[in-house]
């Protein structure tokens, strides 16, 4: 296999070579590396060091007493940065014997046999095995075949990443149904609907082994979704966490939504603003996406590392914290469309509802976006009124 050099952040690794002159997808490579998923790994950085630094800080041990696996580890880069950039013990899986090959080079290139160990294993038998503080699932497409083991081995935080977004969102409507027990709904924010479907799926393979989990940061970002879930055990904390799963009602004529806390719970059909009949989307995750503390911690980590992606990842991270803890969001575009009024900029569509005393805030989600506790028809009043 031919091989050649890349940097992120302050670690270097061997990739293979990609063909000259194609398209050609990583995924064909003898051995998979992304350079469009730095930012992906660039936040993974900050986000685990801040949880690693918490625990470490909680627990009263040092960071190379806490373990974490790349499951699905390739060429070992994000392993490799997490054990040279975190500085915690870490487990560099790939069933490729290929990739195992090229990750026990690149431990010797970056001279961290003390800290990191490769393993060439089915990620499930592995997770079977072994439980880890810390567990990363970064498969190709949809991490659905894995979550049993990954729920049962993480002790702390599960960090995973989704590359399956059409199902996620409704574009693929059965193979959403299929992988995640749940009816995803292609709308505009079919993108958060992608996040919360995923949640609401670890949520329940957690509750399996008596787990909860507490979303710290959840982002959907170019064609993924990726989520860092601090874990409870404790059947009670299970019992808790499955009480903010629930039902998302659409309603595809005025735009309006509700949303209806159980998994066997009664949920209407009919608009209760305009009567007409509603999609229903769910069973799915309808508590927080993100711990604000947790978020500035891994701004802060952003912040003083020196990281290629740095500005988009603060752009993300920041957006996160001040989204409203509401679970869908708005297009101004589609309400403005609907309205037959030109799009204003975005900071004084917001001004205005904010005048009217409703809760708004922008979303990491889209750019034309924003959540609030106002209704659609109350929205739509403030714009008609104001024009
Ligand atoms: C998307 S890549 C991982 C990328 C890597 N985490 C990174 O940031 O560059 C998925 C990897 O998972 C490996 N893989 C797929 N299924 C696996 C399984 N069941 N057990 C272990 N490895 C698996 C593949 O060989 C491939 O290298
Ligand atoms: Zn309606």
């Amino acid at each position: 296999m031919d091989t050649t050099e890349i940097t992120e952040g302050t670690t270097t690794v061997a990739v293979p070579v990609p063909p000259e002159g194609v398209n050609f997808p990583p995924s064909q490579a003898p051995v998979f590396y992304n350079p469009h998923m730095e930012l992906n790994r660039d936040i993974s950085i900050a986000a685990t060091s801040a949880f690693a630094k918490r625990l470490a800080a909680l627990r009263q041990i040092s960071l190379s007493d806490i373990t974490y696996v790349d499951t699905m580890a390739a060429s070992g880069i994000r392993g490799l940065r997490i054990a040279r950039e975190v500085g915690v013990s870490t487990t560099l899986n790939d069933w490729s014997q290929d990739a195992y090959d090229l990750i026990g080079r690149n431990i010797k290139r970056n001279d961290l046999s003390e800290s990191a160990t490769a393993s060439c294993k089915n990620a499930n038998v592995l997770l079977h095995e072994e439980h880890f503080n810390i567990v990363d699932l970064d498969p190709f497409g949809t991490p659905a075949p894995y979550l049993d083991a990954a729920t049962r081995s993480a002790v702390h935080l599960l960090e995973v990443t989704a590359t399956d977004t059409a199902p996620l969102c409704g574009a693929h409507l059965n193979s959403g149904i299929r992988k995640y027990a749940a009816v995803p709904l292609n709308n505009e924010y079919h993108s958060e609907m992608g996040v919360r479907i995923l949640l609401g799926k670890v949520a329940r393979e957690l509750a399996k082994h008596d787990k909860a989990m507490i979303p710290l940061l959840s982002h959907a970002t170019r064609h993924y979704v990726r989520a860092y879930l601090q874990i409870k055990r404790g059947a009670k904390h299970a019992d808790k966490t499955l009480k903010k799963m629930g039902f998302i009602s659409h309603c595809p004529i005025c735009g309006h939504r509700e949303i209806t806390f159980g998994i066997a719970v009664p949920i209407s059909d009919r608009c209760s603003l305009c009567e007409n009949s509603t999609f229903i989307a769910g069973p799915l995750w309808l508590g927080q996406l993100h711990e604000i503390e947790f978020c500035e911690e891994v701004l802060e980590e952003i912040k003083k590392r020196s990281l290629n992606t740095a500005e988009k990842a603060k752009k993300i991270v920041t957006a996160c914290s001040h989204e409203l803890d509401i679970p869908t969001f708005y297009d101004q575009h589609l309400i403005c469309k609907d309205l037959g009024l030109s799009a204003s900029t975005m900071d004084e569509f917001i001004g205005k509802i904010e005048n009217k005393g409703f809760e708004v805030s922008r979303t990491h989600f889209s750019g034309t976006s924003f959540k609030t506790n106002a209704n659609i028809s109350q929205i739509k009043r403030i714009f008609s009124s104001t024009q």
